[in-house]
């Protein structure tokens, strides 16, 4: 306990005196607390620039595709696609087609929160990509083509993508969508299990080459 000290300070004000009191050790315990706090949140934020920052969040959350370049002296650094969580796994982040093929992969994993950083792995489950698959008529068709070949929304069997092909940006399209353009934001309307399902459902149409497939849009990706 702090100890009292009845004892008055030299000067007085109106008839108030101040007595010379020691503050609570609790209270100190938290004005230290908050100074290391400051200091890891400086580094943190400031210094070492891992967290995203007020700006970069709101763009990211406007853009899925943001990319934050970083800056020293002029001189590029290098471009972190995406905020990373310091527990991320690049195995989440594979190519649609080797996600599907390689065995043992049944399932999205690592699908804790819905965050700009989690990773997605593409599901090959039949049951699960059904699922998907009945989504997609039901929601996604009117736009993309009964068989994604494409219509007021873009073609999603060929190789060319606005915006990204590998799952994690899909299931960021079809969470967030692109409201300016037509695409609408599912997320709300669609569990997270239902928008992996139906985005690892939309990969498996790449390179089916449908009929009436509306034309390329967007860049080239190849894989
Ligand atoms: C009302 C029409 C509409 C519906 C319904 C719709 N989309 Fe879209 N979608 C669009 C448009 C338009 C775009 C292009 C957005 C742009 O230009 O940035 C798009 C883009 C996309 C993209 C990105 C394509 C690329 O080239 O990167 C994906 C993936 C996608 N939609 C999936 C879906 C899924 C899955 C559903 C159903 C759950 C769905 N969409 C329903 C209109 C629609």
């Amino acid at each position: 306990m702090a100890e009292y000290n009845d004892e008055p300070l030299e000067h007085e004000y109106d008839g108030i005196k101040e007595l010379d009191n020691n503050l609570p050790r609790w209270w100190l315990g938290l004005f230290y607390l908050s100074i290391i706090w400051s200091v890891l949140y400086m580094f943190y934020y400031h210094v070492a620039e891992i967290g995203y920052l007020q700006e970069d969040e709101y763009r990211l959350e406007i853009d899925p595709n943001y990319t934050r370049a970083e800056q020293s002296g002029g001189k590029l650094l290098g471009i972190i696609p995406e905020y990373r969580t310091p527990f991320y796994s690049p195995a989440g982040d594979v190519t649609p087609r080797s996600a599907m093929t390689s065995k043992g992969i049944k399932r999205a994993v690592l699908l804790t929160f819905e965050t700009d950083t989690v990773s997605y792995l593409a599901i090959t489950d039949p049951i699960l990509l059904n699922s998907g698959r009945e989504s997609f008529a039901k929601l996604c068709s009117q736009c993309h083509g009964k068989l994604g070949e494409g219509g007021v929304g873009p073609n999603v069997t060929d190789d060319y993508w606005l915006h990204g092909n590998v799952i994690t940006n899909i299931v960021k399209s079809v969470t967030y969508g692109y409201p300016a353009k037509g695409m609408i934001a599912w997320r709300g309307t669609l569990a997270p299990d239902d928008i992996i399902n139906v985005s690892s459902f939309l990969m498996t149409l790449h390179g089916t080459n449908p009929p009436n497939g509306r034309g390329p849009q967007g860049e080239l990706v190849e894989n």
